[in-house]
């Protein structure tokens, strides 16, 4: 189906669907108090921290953080995209899904990518064919069992060849879609021709299982030992990873992903029995390869080679991992020995002894913390200021948990640091289900802002405190105010009539993870205080913004000022 789905169906199925009834069916809940509990799907644990509002059509886990709406939960249980999700939601409910009519223009679009698709598919297909028939396959076919990959992993992973034929390709598949596939290359004449010749063919699948491009190694020592295809319409490099779509067939919830570097290690590891390893693609690992992985299991093992590059490679991906990780995931880290890769070291190890390492991979904390000590010592007073000038950064990265104070107490006892209150002021917060309401007990730790984005994002009707404070946007400046002001607009333009509702008004934009954060944000207020700790927080903003300004105008020259910045000046000389 094409055509955009209508934003007013979105909102009248999310009226629809009373969140409660939804997950229940997928997750037996009982009832606590004003929401209903369960044991969250999304992450192994023995007490239900996971928790459903029928107020807000939200769920949340206090154990993982993860949350959402309805279309998220069906995106997260069901591993679908946005527009799947509606679909299975639109069929929950017993409703069909409009579409908006599609211009000519997006129509042809969106049948050509099916066709690149299905280009992609069968050129594949004809790569196997060509390894299991030809003559020239026979090499391709000695290579592999040379490396020991046998004819069942070879056809799991779809395992191909491509002839020595120039065009190869073009005498049996339309061009148009063979170039949209990045199957063939123009040369500067204008002469066109197969990308991949001479080489074993590596299909990259994407999680549905479609093709979406190739990696292609040759059968020697020439060079380029491994070529890819380029990007496409249907290809990110990094928003791929190699092997998931055959993990998710042998197992749709993995104990734990690895994360290796190379296809042959994923294929080797397949051969000797170990189906969870994956292979980001020839780049290093992103926040949203993590993220993907993170879908599928709490548990990621990144897997590095033993030499210079790998234990580089292996810090240059701790931005991503400190940015991705939450309570409920897991990273650990995994170097092997010098000079082998995990291919290699199957094969001289064998299967048992390269789980072995699997398990016994270092904990990020350690790791991290590790390295940081092998470059400075802590041993003076500026080893500790550059120890937490270097730690610091990423620490900031996590998320808000118990997890963060953990690092952040680590990082101050290996400083030195006398910051004693992190463990003292709130053990186990986390796992303090909402029905624990000491009031307003979080408020004092969370600034302002954070907390008026919360409060507003968890009851839109609030709306109307910031319409009656004529609030001078233009002047004002504090942290958070951008989002602040996007998100009255937005509810005062859409009318969402719940959390579920307005998340979705962020869903494409690039603030929807720290909305989402702050949707699930626990502020322990009873309910009849929520109007008036939000009239407190706008108060305190707009105080503080206007201290700011009234001192930045005060150092300025008369003679530079704006008008309104005078205006501005007048009234608070009054007020001050
Ligand atoms: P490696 O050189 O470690 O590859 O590169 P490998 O998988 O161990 O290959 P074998 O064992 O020699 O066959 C790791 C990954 O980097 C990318 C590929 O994705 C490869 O799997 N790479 C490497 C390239 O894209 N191009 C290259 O020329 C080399
Ligand atoms: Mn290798």
């Amino acid at each position: 189906m094409s055509g955009k789905i209508p934003r007013a169906f979105i909102d009248d199925l999310l009226t629809r669907v009373d969140i409660v009834d939804l997950i229940d069916s997928h997750v037996p809940l009982k009832k606590t108090g004003s929401n209903y509990v369960a044991r969250c799907p999304f992450h192994n644990e023995k007490s239900p921290s996971f928790s459903v509002s029928r107020s807000k059509q939200f769920y949340h886990c206090f154990g993982c953080g993860v949350g959402g709406n309805a279309i998220s939960f069906v995106m997260e249980f069901n591993h679908l995209n946005f527009i799947e999700a509606i679909e299975d939601l639109a069929a929950f409910v017993g409703v069909s899904v409009p579409r908006e009519v599609v211009l000519e223009r997006e129509a042809v679009e969106s049948r050509n990518l099916s066709e690149v698709y299905a280009v992609l598919q069968r050129v594949a297909a004809y790569y196997v064919e060509q390894l299991r028939s030809s003559v020239e396959g026979k090499s391709a076919v000695a290579y592999l069992k040379a490396r020991g990959i046998g004819a069942e992993v070879a056809s799991e992973y779809m395992l191909g060849y491509a002839p020595k034929d120039w065009q190869g390709l073009e005498n049996q598949f339309p061009r148009q879609e063979l170039l949209a596939a990045g199957l063939l290359v123009t040369h500067e004449n204008g002469r066109v021709y197969d990308r991949f010749r001479e080489r074993v063919m590596f299909p990259i699948r994407d999680k549905r299982g479609r093709v979406i491009a190739f990696g292609a190694r040759v059968l020697d020592d020439s060079l380029p030992k491994y070529l890819n295809s380029p990007e496409t319409e249907v290809f990110q490099k990094g928003k791929e990873v190699y092997g998931l779509s055959e993990l998710l067939a042998k197992n749709g919830r993995p104990k734990r992903i690895l994360l290796v570097e190379g296809y042959m290690d994923v294929i080797a590891l397949a051969q000797a029995g170990i189906h969870y390893a994956v292979a980001a693609l020839g780049t290093a690992a992103s926040r949203a390869h993590l993220d993907l992985l993170f879908r599928y299991s709490s548990e990621l093992v990144l897997c590095f080679d033993g030499d210079a590059a790998g234990r580089a490679a292996a810090w240059r991906v701790m931005d991503a991992v400190f940015l991705s990780l939450k309570e409920g995931r897991q990273v650990r880290i995994m170097l092997l020995p010098q000079g082998q890769d995990p291919d290699s070291l199957i094969r001289s190890e064998g299967a048992e002894a390269f789980v072995e390492r699997v398990a016994s991979a270092h904990a990020l904390s350690e790791y991290f913390f590790q390295h940081l000590l092998t470059d400075v010592s802590n041993g003076d007073i500026e080893g500790r200021a550059r120890l937490v000038e270097m730690a610091q950064p990423f620490i900031n990265k996590l998320v808000e948990g118990v997890y963060r104070e953990m690092m952040q107490a680590k990082l101050n006892a290996l400083a030195g640091l006398k910051v004693a209150e992190v463990s003292k002021e709130r053990p186990n917060a986390r796992q303090n289900m909402p029905s624990s309401n000491v009031s307003g007990q979080m408020l004092g730790r969370v600034s302002s802002a954070r907390t008026a984005v919360a409060l507003l994002l968890q009851n839109p009707d609030l709306v109307d405190v910031l319409e009656q404070k004529k609030i001078d946007w233009q002047l004002l400046d504090f942290p958070g105010k951008s989002l602040l002001f996007t998100l009255m607009h937005k509810i005062i333009e859409g009318n969402p009539a719940n959390t579920a509702m307005v998340l979705e008004l962020f869903r494409e934009s690039t603030e929807y993870p720290q909305v989402l954060a702050l949707a699930q944000m626990d502020l322990q207020l009873p309910e009849s205080g929520i109007r008036l700790q939000f009239i407190g927080a706008i108060d305190r903003l707009i105080e503080q913004a206007s201290e700011k300004l009234y001192t930045e105008l005060l150092k300025k020259n008369l003679t530079d000022l704006t008008l309104a910045e005078k205006e501005m000046l007048k009234k608070m000389r009054i007020n001050n």
